[in-house]
């Protein structure tokens, strides 16, 4: 059911043998790591930028989606008599029709669930959808629907769940499948040899993504092809799922998603909506739009699901860890989905004995999807607090505790080597520039206001081994194209691969123009998820920009008559090193003219036999607690990231202040609240609600430290995954800082002023 970390995004294994070239690594670079604003900066401010709401094709049709109110329930009655009839209605779907019967969300035993089931298992599960000519008229015949229902018993917790006589959200029970369980070495015997142990039981909240765009898509059909303009990170991978589904050969599906405003994992699958898009389209013989509201963001695309982790810990005098054993209980919601955390629990330190075994039970709420670095800031909550109390169980400085189980300069995982030398760097050279020892040993002080530093520690897992193609065109003009299949999720994806291609060519920047994300027109690339984009497109795109480049300098060497070896491309123009100096715009090269463009084509090779490369992140927060109000203010915060390169200075601290605005997030004001009592609905499925931080929750003094290893030994451009390890510790480190400065270890996340006060109030009464 579970791999050793599931492979949720593209495809692992290169396509075709081809022969490996190998691009010696860059020396200095001229354009990469510039910190430069995206490439389609002004069209995405402006407006001018077209994403999928903006769709607007002739005779389009506008689709609602009526949805199940109850937490719970079973259709008794539907009926569409009234709606049918209402101004503007064109088509109208229920479970009753043609294609409701499609498959959906797979357990072990085959399909749980159809596209439209009358067994509704959560606040917001799909029972019709109408087309009409306007959003407004669909809405409003979704909303006269005639639809009654017999309401059941919910259950809205995890450990409710498990309970003998609870309400069964499937039929197979409530648990999903056997606890997954790893093991490595003899957690018994490493506790035996620990001179500490601890135990405690830490809790996550339901984190919901709330990307900025909401999910949507626009579906056509041409004869028997179907278009799809839908926002996701993947259009190859809705392409697959949407050609499965509807039983289409791939080349009749074409998915478009040139402009996307977020997804952070939520937008890696194939939605329902888009199959209703499509199935309601066949059915007018019309175009239809169909967009999700920003409350059903929260209810039914996805989440973070919630754990309680109960971990233990045994560790020697010296430092050394001797066992480590997590029990995870988590629910990814009414279907099947991976709610488990233990990774970096297997993988963060040499620890030699290690045991984690983890149940998913359903529950009645939307499903899990992943969600930046899935499972990940769970595990660093729970592991990177247990850290910091084994550290002061056995007096030791919790850095120290943290280098001294660091793997060393390489360890096995998967049979693969991996470095984790960065992770070091990340700790010593964070704390220098925090200024971690001197704030660490403040003594805890008394008054309202009490300040506390903490630190936390992690990497990110998802190696990926992905397949991309790029093509790159240099016409007559000197300008160039650049053709890539991923999504631009909002990271400024375009803007790095473009850079490639200027760094190569020596085009400036605004000469570039980027065709991506669209299946029929431009070149195969995975999901853009993982943390992996730069890493799996930017090699083709300098593959395919070096193509380009060794063709140019070979047809101006004829022309110039100077050896290849003596030209350079600098500015847009060709010059040549020897004396005389000569400089020649590519648009005044003669070959140029005649050949009219140069193609190149790049592929992205496989890592090294038996080599990866992944990023290591620490996270140092200082916060202050206000005891009066329970408030946690983060102060000062400083993210050291050994993510490789810096293709973009800007792009890169714009992941590491998102990522670590999502963790503070995570630490403080986020977590979806289910009403167990009376409704079981989601209360809080808003964005006043459901605080996510803003401007005003994040400290201004924020630091990003990159740490480069030049390691480039597993990609030609020396780039490793950012977008998710830069959420990981963020949490962790906030807790830690929490405990340095009040004592109080807090276990339930999140640290809300409500918990913060209860718990200091707790602690008034203990002294
Ligand atoms: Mo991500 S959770 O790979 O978008």
């Amino acid at each position: 059911m579970r791999n050793d970390y599931p492979n949720y995004v593209g495809q692992d294994a290169p396509a075709t043998k081809r022969p490996i070239t190998k691009l010696p690594p860059w020396g200095e670079t001229s354009v990469v790591g510039k910190r430069l604003a995206r490439v389609d900066a002004y069209d995405r401010v402006s407006g001018s930028a077209v994403y999928t709401s903006d769709v607007i094709l002739p005779d389009m049709l506008y689709a609602a989606i009526l949805r199940c109110p109850h937490a719970h329930a079973k259709l008794k009655r539907l009926n569409i008599t009234k709606a049918k009839s209402m101004p503007g209605v064109r088509a109208i779907m229920t479970d009753a029709s043609p294609g409701a019967n499609i498959p959906w969300f797979f357990g072990e035993k085959g399909a749980l669930s159809r596209l439209f089931d009358p067994h509704c298992r959560y606040e917001g599960d799909e029972v019709a959808a109408v087309a009409a000519e306007s959003p407004y008229e669909a809405w409003d015949a979704a909303r006269a629907i005639d639809v009654e229902y017999d309401i059941l018993p919910f259950v809205s917790d995890a450990e409710e769940a498990l309970e003998q006589g609870a309400p069964a959200v499937q039929e197979g029970g409530n648990r999903e499948g056997e606890p997954y369980v790893r093991e490595r070495g003899d957690v018994a015997k490493g506790f035996a040899e620990a001179d500490a142990v601890l135990e405690e039981t830490y809790r996550t909240s339901c984190q919901i993504h709330t990307p900025m765009e909401l999910h949507g898509s626009v579906a056509q059909w041409d004869g028997g092809r179907l278009t799809v303009w839908d926002s996701t990170q993947g259009v190859f991978d809705i392409q697959r799922s949407l050609a499965q589904t509807l039983n289409l050969p791939l080349s009749s599906v074409r998915v478009i998603s040139r402009y996307m405003g977020g997804g952070f994992g939520s937008k890696l699958e194939l939605g329902k909506y888009t199959v209703i898009a499509a199935f309601l389209a066949k059915m007018t013989a019309q175009p239809v739009k169909i967009m999700l509201t920003r409350e059903n963001s929260f209810l039914c695309v996805g989440n973070r699901p919630p754990n309680t982790i109960k971990l233990k810990a045994g560790v020697k005098n010296d430092g050394t860890l001797t066992a480590l054993h997590l029990i995870s209980l988590g629910t990814g919601g009414a279907y099947p989905a991976d709610s488990s955390v233990s990774y970096l629990v297997r993988d963060l330190y040499l620890c030699p004995n290690v045991r984690t075994e983890e149940t998913n039970v359903f529950i009645n709420a939307g499903t899990a999807r992943p969600m930046r670095a899935p499972g990940f800031p769970q595990c660093a909550w729970a592991l990177e607090q247990m850290m910091d109390a084994l550290a002061e169980k056995i007096r030791m400085e919790p850095i120290e505790l943290r280098i001294k189980n660091i793997p060393s300069y390489s360890q096995v995982r998967n049979n693969r080597p991996y470095t984790s030398i960065g992770l070091k760097d990340c700790l010593v050279e964070g704390a220098k520039t925090f200024g971690w020892k001197r704030a660490r040993e403040q003594p805890r002080q008394d008054g309202t206001i009490r300040r506390g530093v903490g630190v936390a520690a992690a990497m990110w897992g998802w190696e990926g081994e992905p397949v991309s193609t790029a093509i790159v065109k240099l016409f007559p003009d000197g300008s160039a194209n650049l053709n890539i299949g991923a999504s631009d999720i909002g990271t400024g994806t375009k803007t790095v691969m473009a850079m490639v291609v200027a760094e190569e060519l020596g085009v400036p920047l605004e000469k570039i123009q980027v065709e991506n994300a669209d299946t029929a027109t431009t070149q195969y690339a995975p999901a853009s998820g993982g943390s992996q984009t730069v890493v799996a497109n930017a090699p083709a795109v300098r593959k395919a920009a070096v193509e380009v480049r060794t063709q140019l300098l070979e047809l101006a060497s004829d022309e110039l008559k100077r050896p290849v070896a003596e030209l350079t491309l600098k500015d847009g123009m060709i010059q040549t090193l020897s004396e005389p100096i000569r400089k020649v715009p590519l648009s005044e090269l003669k070959i140029l003219g005649r050949v009219q463009t140069i193609v190149g084509v790049g592929h992205r090779d496989p890592h090294p036999e038996g080599k990866i490369a992944l990023p290591f992140v620490a996270h140092f927060a200082e916060v202050e607690v206000n005891t009066k109000t329970g408030e946690v203010r983060i102060a000062r915060f400083l993210a050291a990231h050994d993510s490789g390169r810096v293709m973009n200075r800007l792009t890169y601290e714009n992941q590491v202040f998102g990522g670590v605005t999502m963790g503070i997030g995570f630490a403080a004001t986020e977590g979806r609240i289910l009403d167990g009592q009376q409704t079981g609905k989601m209360v809080n499925a808003n964005w006043h609600d459901y605080k996510i931080p803003t401007a005003m929750d994040v400290p201004l003094d924020e630091t990003c430290l990159p740490i480069d290893p030049h390691d480039t030994e597993c990609n030609n451009t020396g780039s490793k995954g950012l977008g998710e390890p830069a959420t990981i510790p963020t949490a962790a480190a906030i807790a830690n800082a929490v405990y340095h400065a009040t004592g109080i270890r807090v276990t339930h996340a999140p640290i809300s002023p409500m918990q913060m006060l209860a718990l200091l109030a707790e602690q008034g009464e203990r002294r």
